[in-house]
């Protein structure tokens, strides 16, 4: 345990859930950053086929391979094929039998023809990261597996993947590790989730949503929801009155600045209002990112965000 990190980064699988675009790789990436800075041993795993965490790094691409990103971070992209190949290889001891697999390229029709397999066996590829035993030759010990999940929609089926397949299979090693796998997932001492959201409406109720559906039907623990990108509440309401006579000031360059500055406390006003109404909403704690004022984000913005994280 360390006191100095919000109490999810003690867990040993985080993942990092949301809508599309919320921020989801940046937030992995910042809480990564956090846990490392605190002497955590880190991997952040992406598992889409977009790989914005090793751009972000600015690094060469992250592959299937666990790679160091920074003292106790490292990161790895999960290819379902690359999982279902190495889970293969683990599992079979007679080569010529592996080599008749590979050859017949008949993982390829299996994984066509089994919906969810691609899911279950980056989920076991998850799983085997957050093993004090690793099952992988000379595996690294982690502390701490963060996921940059899928957006929701594919999110939530696919961390109830190893449930479905645990009761499809009734009997045999599919069913003891897809059993193993959702006992991980729903075990709230070990595993949980970090929600991001933005200071929107829609965003807000997919929030609520997304928070009901993850306690309800997959029974895992929802740790923290993190407002993502809040614009600062720059001025008070005397200043804002003030920025409104400006607006009518004969002066066009002081109409104009008036102008800007009104609109960003309209939009930051909006957004603490958003912020309020989830705090209302959600059961879960609720912190706060600000928003980053640069075109693209790079290492230097995440390293900012990581500092912010309460
Ligand atoms: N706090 C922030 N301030 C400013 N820009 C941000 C912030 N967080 C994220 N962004 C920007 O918003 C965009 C979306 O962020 P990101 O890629 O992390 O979202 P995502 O949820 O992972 O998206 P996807 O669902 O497509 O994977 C990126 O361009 C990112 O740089
Ligand atoms: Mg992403």
């Amino acid at each position: 345990m360390n006191a100095f990190i919000p109490e999810y980064l003690n867990k040993r699988l985080l993942f990092v859930t949301g809508k599309g675009g919320v921020g989801k790789t940046t937030v992995a990436l910042a809480l990564g950053i956090r846990a490392a800075m605190e002497g955590k041993r880190t991997i952040v795993c992406e598992v889409a086929s977009t790989e914005n965490a090793s751009r972000l790094f600015s690094q060469a691409e992250v592959g299937f391979r666990e790679v160091e990103m920074a003292n106790d971070l490292w990161a790895m992209s999960i290819d379902p094929d690359e999982a279902m190949r190495e889970y293969v290889l683990l599992q079979l001891k007679v080569k010529a039998m592996r080599d008749l697999l590979f050859r017949s390229r008949m993982f390829t029709y299996l994984a066509a023809a089994t919906p969810g397999l691609n899911e279950l066996v980056t989920i076991g590829k998850i799983w085997e990261l957050a093993q004090l035993d690793r099952k992988v030759k000379h595996g690294r010990k982690y502390d701490l597996v963060i996921v940059d999940a899928p957006a929701t929609g594919h999110g939530i089926s696919f961390l109830q993947t190893p449930r479905t397949f645990a009761s499809i299979a009734r009997v045999g090693p599919v069913h003891t590790q897809s059993q193993q796998m959702a006992e991980m997932i729903t075990d709230h001492e070990q595993t949980g989730t970090v929600i991001v959201s933005l200071p929107e409406e829609m965003p807000v109720n997919e929030t609520l949503r997304l928070e009901t559906e993850l306690t309800e039907d997959i029974g895992i623990a929802t740790d923290h929801v993190i407002m993502n990108a809040l614009y600062p509440e720059t001025f008070s309401a005397v200043e804002v009155k003030r920025i409104g006579k400006l607006e009518k000031s004969d002066d066009p360059e002081l109409r104009a600045a008036a102008r800007a500055g009104a609109s960003l406390a309209t939009r930051a006003g909006a957004q603490h209002e958003q912020l309020d109404r989830l705090r209302q909403m959600v059961k879960t704690e609720v912190s706060t990112l600000p928003f980053i004022f640069k075109p693209e984000l790079d290492l230097k913005s995440a390293r900012q965000l990581a500092e912010e994280i309460a």
